[in-house]
């Protein structure tokens, strides 16, 4: 009697999945191959991405999956690269590997900081949200991925001299030339750029001057 019941009651949920399964394949069918996000999360991507520098996003901050705010609590992967449910699906024939969000210079500028402040301009625990749009930093050569490495353990910019080199692609003449104020007592080779600039909020020393005043 008990086996016959749970025989019928597995039999049941066999149908209802059987159903489920024809009918979200309607839903895309008649909604035609709009993009969404993947159920899987990370592993969705690192079936075929399985090479370390992809792995190790799961020992960062990003892939901190107990902090609600990051990424691997929320779309993994697709939480910077976009809606990945086309670029994952092997059923589209020769129709090839649909783009997702990318970085460097196959991206657009807007593409590339909308991905990350979509996030990072909001306050997230501990960390505040960062106001980028309209600093001096917030220009079409300067993306959050100049800087910043995500899909690595290590911090470019932790280390003074990596840093320094970091801001050196575009700010030599002035590095070679900048003031090292000895008069005040200051070590200068002792301190990061970032000890003194707030390279996410910079604005031009007239407007600083004019909003504390
Ligand atoms: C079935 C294998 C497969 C899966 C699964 C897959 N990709 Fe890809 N991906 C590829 C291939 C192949 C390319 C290169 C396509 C090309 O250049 O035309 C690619 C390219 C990319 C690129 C562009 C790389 C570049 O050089 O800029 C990104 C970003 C990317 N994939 C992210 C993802 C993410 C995120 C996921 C999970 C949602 C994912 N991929 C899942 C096979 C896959
Ligand atoms: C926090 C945002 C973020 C997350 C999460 C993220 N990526 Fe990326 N991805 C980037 C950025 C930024 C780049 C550009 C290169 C860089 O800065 O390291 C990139 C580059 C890539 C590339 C281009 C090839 C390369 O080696 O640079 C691929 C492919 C890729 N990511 C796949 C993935 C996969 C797969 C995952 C999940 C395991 C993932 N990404 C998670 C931001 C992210
Ligand atoms: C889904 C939300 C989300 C997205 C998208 C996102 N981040 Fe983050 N990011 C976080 C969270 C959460 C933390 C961890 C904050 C903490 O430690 O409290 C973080 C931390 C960081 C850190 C500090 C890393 C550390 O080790 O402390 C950097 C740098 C960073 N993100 C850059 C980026 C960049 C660049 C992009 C875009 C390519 C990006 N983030 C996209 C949520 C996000
Ligand atoms: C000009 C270089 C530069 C650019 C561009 C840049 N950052 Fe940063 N960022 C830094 C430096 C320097 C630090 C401080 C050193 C560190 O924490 O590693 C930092 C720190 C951070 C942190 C950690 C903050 C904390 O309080 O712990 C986050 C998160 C972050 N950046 C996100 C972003 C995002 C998102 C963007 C794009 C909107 C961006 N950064 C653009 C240089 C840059
Ligand atoms: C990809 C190029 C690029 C990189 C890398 C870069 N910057 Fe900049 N930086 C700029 C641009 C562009 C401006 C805006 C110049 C302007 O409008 O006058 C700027 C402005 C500044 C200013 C204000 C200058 C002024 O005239 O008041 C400071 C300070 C600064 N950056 C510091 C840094 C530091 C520190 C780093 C490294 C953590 C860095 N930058 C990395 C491109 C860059
Ligand atoms: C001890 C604090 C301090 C440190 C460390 C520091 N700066 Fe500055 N920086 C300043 C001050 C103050 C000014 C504005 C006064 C001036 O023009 O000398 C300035 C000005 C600048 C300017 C604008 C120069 C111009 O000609 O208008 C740039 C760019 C800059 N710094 C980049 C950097 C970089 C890159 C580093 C790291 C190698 C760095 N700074 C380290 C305090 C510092």
């Amino acid at each position: 009697m008990y086996d016959k019941l749970k025989t019928i009651s597995l039999m049941s949920i066999a149908l209802f999945c059987l159903q489920a399964t024809q009918s979200s394949g309607q839903v895309s069918r008649s909604s035609g191959a709009e993009v969404q996000y993947t159920a899987d999360g990370a592993d969705s991507c690192l079936r075929c991405h399985g090479v370390e520098r992809m792995t190790t996003m799961a020992e960062t901050a990003h892939g901190n999956a107990n902090n609600p705010h990051a990424p691997y609590a929320q779309q993994g992967c697709e939480s910077c690269h976009g809606p990945g449910s086309l670029h994952v699906s092997r059923a589209r024939g020769g129709a090839g590997f649909p783009a997702l969000i990318r970085f460097g210079d196959e991206a657009t500028h807007d593409q590339q900081k909308t991905a990350c402040l979509n996030c990072h301009a909001q306050d997230m625990g501990e960390l505040e949200g960062m106001e980028w749009a309209g600093r001096l930093h917030d220009t079409p050569q300067v993306t959050c991925s100049t800087c910043h490495q995500v899909h690595s353990t290590e911090n470019p910019l932790a280390n003074r001299e990596d840093q320094i080199s970091t801001c050196a692609h575009c700010h030599e003449d002035e590095i070679s030339n900048h003031q090292r104020f000895e008069q005040q007592g200051i070590v200068f080779d002792r301190l990061t750029c970032n000890d003194c600039h707030d390279v996410h909020q910079l604005t031009r020393r007239d407007e600083a001057n004019a909003s504390t005043r």
